[in-house]
């Protein structure tokens, strides 16, 4: 091949690469027409190789301007790599198009549960007279649930409540308190007196559900510890506290009641909701026992440090499950661990 020849098909390759690189439709064919140009088998590259058998003078010329074209074609595909880049950046976005002005999907929506609803209102009362909140653990030991509320082991009080104990090797004393008393010698062991405390939180006991009674349910204990206190005061305190909760209209009733740790003790009803104290299915008698209370035992005080000649108290355990039930005409405490959202969404929660 003479130099003329060669210049001329070098000047083909020329326009006929750069039209075929730019023409590729897509990444793919770029990388074919780049082989099918500039490859070791194309008619560039067999030009390129014939350099070698051409006199020295024509190689140098040709072969500036083969490096020439090399450059342009190089040149051509890498603009035709970078439009189908973009093309391809592109579609993938248009494919991946997120429209922001669709609605979304709304969460539902959760509410208070009743028993929480109730035991605040009743925290809220307590802490409006000056009582604050205390806290006690739901796993508790022998001394704290039964001795130090004067329930030594072989004391009949212990078989009014079945107790559910728990089973970690080497703790036979380990129990899910059976009311929130305990929280009472927790707090006075951590405290000279005096005390004006109420502890809400949930109790166990081994128990046949009815609709009254829960073998899980919630208290909120009391605890006023102080020189002087009566049980005037107690009393007044407790109506005052009924009152606020469920209306001047209802009749509150207190009689004699037993528990170890107060002397004397009592419990507290209020008139039921469904029948008004004429006795029904929920109630049996007319009444709803909302409470039990007392005197604090000058055991009780004496086994927390306290000078029981000095201090005395009143102590009481309100059933948060009952004041909801009360509160909100609730025929049935078992509604209340259901888990029902239909009726759970009567507080608020979307079902
Ligand atoms: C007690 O648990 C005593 N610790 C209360 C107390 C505290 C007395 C301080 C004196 C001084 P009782 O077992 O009666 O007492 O329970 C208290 C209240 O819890 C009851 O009036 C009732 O409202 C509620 N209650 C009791 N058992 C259940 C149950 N199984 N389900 C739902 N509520 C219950």
């Amino acid at each position: 091949m003479d130099r003329a020849e060669a210049l001329r098909a070098l000047e083909e390759e020329r326009e006929r690469g750069v039209a075929a690189l730019a023409g590729a439709a897509d990444l793919e064919s770029l990388e074919a027409a780049r082989t099918a140009v500039m490859g070791r088998k194309s008619r560039f590259g067999e030009l390129q190789r014939s350099l070698g058998s051409m006199a020295e003078e024509d190689r140098r010329s040709v072969g500036a301007v083969a490096n020439e074209v090399r450059e342009v074609l190089q040149a051509a595909a890498a603009e035709r790599l970078s439009a189908l880049r973009a093309v391809a950046e592109e579609a993938l976005l248009a494919a991946d198009h997120l429209d922001l002005s669709l609605p979304g999907h709304r969460p539902r929506r959760g509410s208070l549960h009743p028993i929480t609803l109730a035991e605040y209102e009743i925290v809220d009362i307590f802490t409006s007279l000056g009582f604050r909140v205390a806290e006690g653990p739901e796993i508790e030991d022998d001394w704290h649930n039964f001795q130090a509320l004067n329930i030594p082991p072989d004391h009949p009080a212990r078989t009014m409540k079945d107790s559910l104990y728990v089973d970690v090797p080497g703790h036979p004393e380990l129990l899910l308190r059976t009311e929130t008393s305990a929280v009472q010698i927790r707090t006075m062991q951590s405290q000279p007196p005096p005390v004006y405390v109420v502890a809400p939180g949930r109790v166990y006991r081994r128990e046949t559900p009815d609709p009254t009674h829960s073998p899980v349910f919630h208290q909120v204990e009391g605890l006023a510890v102080d020189e002087g206190i009566t049980f005037g005061d107690m009393k007044g305190v407790l109506e005052t506290v009924a009152k606020a909760l469920f209306g001047e209209e209802r009749r509150v009733r207190l009689g004699p009641a037993y528990f170890p740790f107060v002397e004397p003790g009592a419990e507290l009803g209020v008139s039921c909701f469904a029948c008004d104290g004429a006795g029904c299915r929920i109630c049996g008698d007319g009444w709803i026992e909302l409470l039990g209370c007392g005197m604090v035992h000058p055991t009780v005080l004496e086994n927390c440090g306290y000078d029981s000649e000095r201090y005395t108290g009143f102590a009481f355990g309100i059933g948060s499950d009952r004041v909801a039930l009360l509160r909100y005409g609730i025929p049935d405490i078992r509604m209340l661990f259901d888990g029902d959202v239909r009726f759970l969404s009567q507080w608020g929660a979307t079902p």
